[in-house]
């Protein structure tokens, strides 16, 4: 294939020649997006990559998302097309220094975002995603001691949501951590009428400011449901091509990032490593495939089932 068409229809006939289901995350490029068997938020993905029968699964996302489906569908063949799509907040919690941490406090139980290493995830109780973690953290005794990690903005927000007192492992996502409070306020004072609304993975300071925050998929809903016309988002810029289709008549505006940041709207460069073109390439070569060591495996699962059996 040279051109895009020919790249999307060579995808769509892999895809069915293989029996493999394409799962890709509402941050990834639009076309991607609309080639895709399912899009979704990583809780949703990854309740996709439990139920799915194909043969292949092709993540379009990040590699903590490909790992997670390979720790639920060992049999299954999972690849990602960019290898090197990473995430910085999976990185900020190094499995050495993080092991130490769960040591130091063995009365607490380890509540991780599933933005995180299958090693990580193997050293935890139980998994959450920002769509679920507040029922999840509900659904503990009050006098749990709990560690929350690994993003400290993500664990700050919870922690007032719930009433908890969390132990935080000091991560963040680099990409939420961009959004300059000085311009969405400028930006507000342009757009009186524009409703503010934020993920959970942003600093306390936007998140003080906005009137809706939530996952993804739950900013999606709100946007839905909401009355107001207008909104300012403040979450990685791909998830508007989404919210678009889905409210075509409102006005959408992405949330402005700080001046040094690569793009004027927040980007999430591992999110955009997956290309056409490397999608293409990954199912037609069947690789990067994605494993991960049955014993880390099977110690993962453990938690990962959990967060299943807790939000059903
Ligand atoms: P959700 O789609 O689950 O809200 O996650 C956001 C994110 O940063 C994924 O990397
Ligand atoms: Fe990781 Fe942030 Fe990118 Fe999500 S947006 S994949 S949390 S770096």
């Amino acid at each position: 294939p040279k051109t895009r068409a020919e790249y999307l229809e060579a995808i769509v006939r892999l895809k069915k020649e293989k029996n493999a289901v394409l799962l890709a995350h509402y941050y990834q490029e639009a076309d991607i997006q609309d080639i895709a068997d399912f899009v979704g938020d990583s809780l949703g993905l990854s309740r996709k990559a439990a139920e799915t029968d194909a043969d292949i699964i092709v993540f379009a996302g990040v590699h903590f998302m490909a790992e997670t489906a390979k720790i639920i569908n060992p049999t299954k063949k999972v690849i990602l097309p960019d290898v090197n799509a990473g995430c910085s907040l999976a990185e900020s919690a190094p499995a050495g220094p993080f092991k130490a941490f769960v040591e130091a406090h063995p009365d607490h139980i380890v509540v991780t975002y599933i933005n995180c290493t299958a090693e990580i995830k193997a050293m935890s109780d139980i998994i959450c995603t920002s769509s679920n973690a507040v029922d999840i953290i509900n659904s503990l005794p009050k006098d749990q001691k709990i560690i929350c990690a690994p993003d400290r903005n993500l664990g700050e927000y919870l922690n007032q949501q719930t009433g908890r007192d969390m132990l935080l492992w000091d991560g963040a996502c680099m990409v939420h951590e961009a959004f300059a409070m000085d311009k969405i306020l400028d930006l507000h004072k342009d757009n009186p009428k524009a409703k503010f609304i934020a993920h959970p993975e942003s600093e306390q300071q936007v998140l003080r400011v906005a009137s809706f925050v939530g996952s993804t998929e739950k900013l999606l809903h709100f946007v839905e449901t909401d009355e107001a016309e207008e909104y300012i988002v403040a979450t990685e810029a791909g998830i508007l091509h989404e919210m678009q289709k889905r409210v075509p008549h409102k006005t959408l505006i992405p949330a402005p990032a700080k001046e040094d940041n690569t793009c004027a709207c927040s980007e999430c460069h591992f999110m955009k490593m997956n290309t056409l073109e490397k999608l293409y390439l990954c199912l037609k070569n069947e690789t990067p495939e994605i494993d991960v060591p049955e014993e880390i495996r099977k110690k993962a699962l453990v938690p990962l089932e959990r967060m299943f059996e807790l939000s059903k």
